[in-house]
């Protein structure tokens, strides 16, 4: 009785407050929910919690140990306190897409003709089995308008919003991850947008796969997920020191007193960054170069993998560029107490999840 009440309570108060939504950030090595407060230039993080997967909870996006991911996703809310069931969530990977195209003018039903029409050619994973979605970013210069085309397949919003609903959450917004990457980056930089959006690389070093958006005229012009990330070296680790997923993940991030890594640890990782950086230079080989004429001048780094020792100068060696990690705090507030892992750390990891928090607002 009393539980059904409870629950009837917190089904009234989502409905009173039909805007708020949480947001939550499924990643491959940990589950990062926060709620946030306030208006665009003025957001405060309230709430933020995560809750590290084992080893190969999901890989790729399929999800292998469900059970698991439901009650992190509770866990994960209950370290953050939140009591709201309303949430929004970020989808990632091959069965996700983003493009940006030049529509011709015309009415939403007609540009929605337009971009439906279209959809087939790029939507590979097959338009007619995905929830396709598009927002105009502005007018194009050669005429007709931008648009920003997201699309997801059915069966990866369904397998998504069952650990939610088993939870008892409501996936009342599905976003994706790269997109909610291009919306904070746009929240924090909102003063100086003008200028980074001449060009500007965005890249989110995260534990299975390493996202790369290129930011240009008013929204993002390139986005590619590899399928690398700072699981390589955990994998590496375990493999070279025959230790556990849990040891390897402890050896990566445990310093001395002065803060320095082992020697034979610090080997591992930079030959992964090094060819993580490699990859992720092919890819942008076309943004990066003299004379291009999609050059980009700005480079900012986030997830947890980009905390990588020497991963921010090797990158700038490599691409010429100013490499900057996306802090998202303090352009967006949050109380110190909250931030016990200290700042950075937080703000790489939780960059996405606070993007989808942010979309209640909109
Ligand atoms: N200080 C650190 N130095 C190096 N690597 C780190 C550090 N902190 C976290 N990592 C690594 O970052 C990765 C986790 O980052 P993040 O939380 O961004 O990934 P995720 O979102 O769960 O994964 P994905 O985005 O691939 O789905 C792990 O590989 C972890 O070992
Ligand atoms: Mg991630």
């Amino acid at each position: 009785m009393a539980a059904s009440l409870k629950e009837q309570l917190d089904d009234l108060l989502a409905k009173l407050n039909p805007g708020g939504v949480f947001g939550i950030d499924i990643g491959a090595h940990s589950i990062k929910v926060c709620e946030i407060s306030g208006t665009p230039g003025k957001f405060k993080v309230d709430k933020f919690g995560t809750y590290v997967l084992s080893e190969a909870a999901i890989i790729e996006d399929q999800i292998q140990k469900p059970e698991e991911l439901i009650e992190g996703v509770l866990e994960a809310m209950k370290r953050a306190g939140i009591k709201s069931k309303v949430a929004c969530i970020g989808l990632y990977g091959p069965n996700t897409m983003t493009k940006r195209l030049n529509v011709p003018e015309g009415t939403n039903e007609e540009i929605e003709d337009h971009i439906m029409w279209e959809a087939e050619q790029y939507i590979t994973f097959g338009a007619d089995e995905s929830q396709v979605g598009f927002h105009i970013i502005g007018d194009n210069e050669g005429g007709g308008k931008d648009a920003l085309v997201a699309a997801a397949r059915n069966e990866l919003i369904e397998n998504f919003s069952k650990i939610l609903t088993e939870a008892k959450i409501n996936p009342k917004i599905v976003d994706l991850n790269i997109l909610s990457l291009s919306n904070v980056f746009e929240e924090v930089y909102r003063d100086e947008l003008d200028e980074y959006s001449q060009g500007t690389l965005l890249l989110d070093f995260g534990a299975q796969t390493t996202k790369i958006l290129v930011y240009k005229r008013n929204g993002p012009i390139f986005t590619k997920e590899l399928p690398i990330g700072g699981g390589l070296i955990t994998e590496e680790i375990q493999r070279q020191m025959g230790v556990s997923y849990e040891e390897a993940e402890d050896l990566k991030t445990t310093t001395d007193e002065n803060g320095n890594l082992p020697d034979e640890i610090l080997t591992i990782i930079n030959n992964q960054v090094d060819q993580t950086l490699a990859e992720v230079k092919k890819n942008i080989n076309f943004y990066i170069s003299q004379g291009s004429a999609e050059k980009v001048s700005y480079c900012f780094v986030t997830g947890g993998a980009s905390l990588s020792p020497g991963l921010v100068e090797k990158l700038a060696a490599l691409t010429g560029l100013e490499v900057k990690s996306l802090s998202i705090f303090p352009s967006i507030k949050i109380d110190q107490k909250k931030a016990e892992a200290g700042l950075e750390q937080l703000s790489a990891v939780s960059a996405i999840a606070v993007g989808l928090a942010m979309r209640k607002i909109n």
